[in-house]
């Protein structure tokens, strides 16, 4: 389980029994960070935590930040790919409920949008509370999923329902969770990124705007996910990102022979390169000299990688970008058909928020069929989150009617 978990502990005489889910978690491949609430650290010493997961652990909401490149409770957050509230008490549960942020934990939480299991541990009569359970009802109905207490004898003297489950239960319940997520498990996704750059001679090239962090967030999103992945990248300043195949490409000619070595084996392609459309003719050998003379560079057609995709398809999903400054319905409806695709990402790359070198993007995405879904402004992560969701479900929806490849 190559994943990245938060681990929040609050007060409860249960905390002991986390240190063995973090070491459980820890042995099944999983990186672990804890946060414990003031409260927690009297049941259990935040050293026990460090010593088993090998990172620090967070208790003070205004600790020392120099490690952090954000304040430390959105740099855990943004980390993260999983919480678990172990043990929950009743008075964080509140706290969540009513999005009250007056500690570490509880701040970290509301900066945290993803995947969230909570474990109540607590008496009988503090769970049973229509608070307590108007609480949970809130939680759920938000998407946050409850391990519900185990019955047994519990540390306040009497036996019933709010003993926390087993570590073994708790650790199965997470990996179930993150299971469900793994909408693309079994299958091969192509993702292309970046510029291309084509030269004009040894020390110059023809480039463009591409920063490659849209294709990079799709790659991500699509690991995560549980797909293999292969990242062609064209120029970009960016970090590889880990557990994928990565093929770094120059030029459009280069792109296309890597992408036609991978296409046969994949089951969906996400063209999201910005792909030169035309090469300098005669590229010099030697670096072309200055003179008095206007210099004149001869362009030739570059091949359209996405539209041989498109006339040689055999089952494959198959996903084009358009960067538009004007009509962008339009023009990216036109590549849609003339390129055979499922569906088509097009941006105003003119708009604020948009476009080149941004975090944020705004998209709209134009279905083979002309449905149109539109997008608000989001980061380029969530937006990479949307396209691999869709491409998920088109595969899904394809295997019923025609197995893809052999090996699925
Ligand atoms: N594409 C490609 N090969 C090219 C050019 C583009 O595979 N030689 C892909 C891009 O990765 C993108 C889509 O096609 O997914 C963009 O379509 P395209 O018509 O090439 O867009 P532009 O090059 O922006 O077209 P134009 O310059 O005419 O707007």
């Amino acid at each position: 389980m190559q994943k990245n978990i938060l681990i929040g502990v609050t007060g409860g005489i249960a905390a002991y029994k986390v240190v063995e889910v973090a070491s459980l978690l820890k042995k099944s491949g999983a990186n672990v960070k804890i946060i414990m609430t003031h409260n927690a650290t009297e049941f259990v010493s935040p050293r026990t935590f460090q010593e088993i997961t090998n990172n620090a652990v967070s208790v003070e909401m205004f600790g020392d930040t120099a490690n952090f490149i954000h304040v430390e409770h959105i740099a855990l957050a943004d980390w993260a790919d999983f919480m678990l509230i172990a043990p929950a008490t009743a008075n964080f549960l509140a706290k969540m409920a009513h999005g009250i942020a007056d500690d570490l934990l509880s701040t970290t939480m509301l900066a945290f949008d993803k995947k969230i299991l909570v474990c109540p541990a607590m008496n009988t009569k503090m769970f049973e509370n229509t608070a307590t359970q108007a609480n949970l009802s809130t939680l759920k109905a938000r998407g946050v999923k409850i391990l519900e207490p185990a019955e047994g004898n519990l540390a306040c003297g009497t036996v019933g329902k709010g003993r926390l489950p087993e570590p073994q239960e708790i650790c199965a319940e997470i990996k179930k969770i993150l299971s469900e997520e793994q909408i693309l498990s079994g299958r091969k996704i192509l993702v292309t990124a970046g510029g291309t750059v084509e030269p004009i001679d040894p020390v110059r090239y023809i480039g463009n705007r591409s920063s490659g962090r849209m294709g990079y967030e799709i790659a991500k999103a699509a690991v995560n996910a549980g797909a293999e992945v292969v990242l062609i990248s064209g120029k970009s300043e960016l970090e590889p990102p880990k557990n994928l195949k990565f093929i770094k490409v120059e030029a459009a000619i280069d792109m296309r022979e890597a992408v036609l070595n991978e296409f046969d084996s994949v089951d969906a392609v996400i063209m999201s390169a910005a792909v030169a459309d035309y090469r300098v003719k005669n590229v010099s050998a030697q670096k072309i000299k200055k003179s008095d003379e206007n210099l004149t560079l001869e362009l030739v057609k570059n091949p359209d990688i996405l539209k041989e995709l498109g006339s040689i398809k055999k089952n494959q999903v198959l996903i084009g970008f358009a960067a538009e400054t004007q009509n962008i319905l339009d023009y990216a409806n036109k590549k849609l058909v003339e390129k055979n695709l499922d569906f088509i990402v097009a941006n105003d790359v003119t708009a604020e928020g948009a476009g080149f070198g941004v975090p944020t993007n705004i998209a709209t995405i134009i279905w083979r069929g002309g449905d149109v879904e539109t997008f608000d402004k989001m980061s380029k992560a969530d937006l990479a989150g949307k396209i691999i969701e869709r491409v998920a479900d088109l595969l899904s929806k394809d295997k019923k009617f025609f197995p893809l490849t052999s090996n699925h």
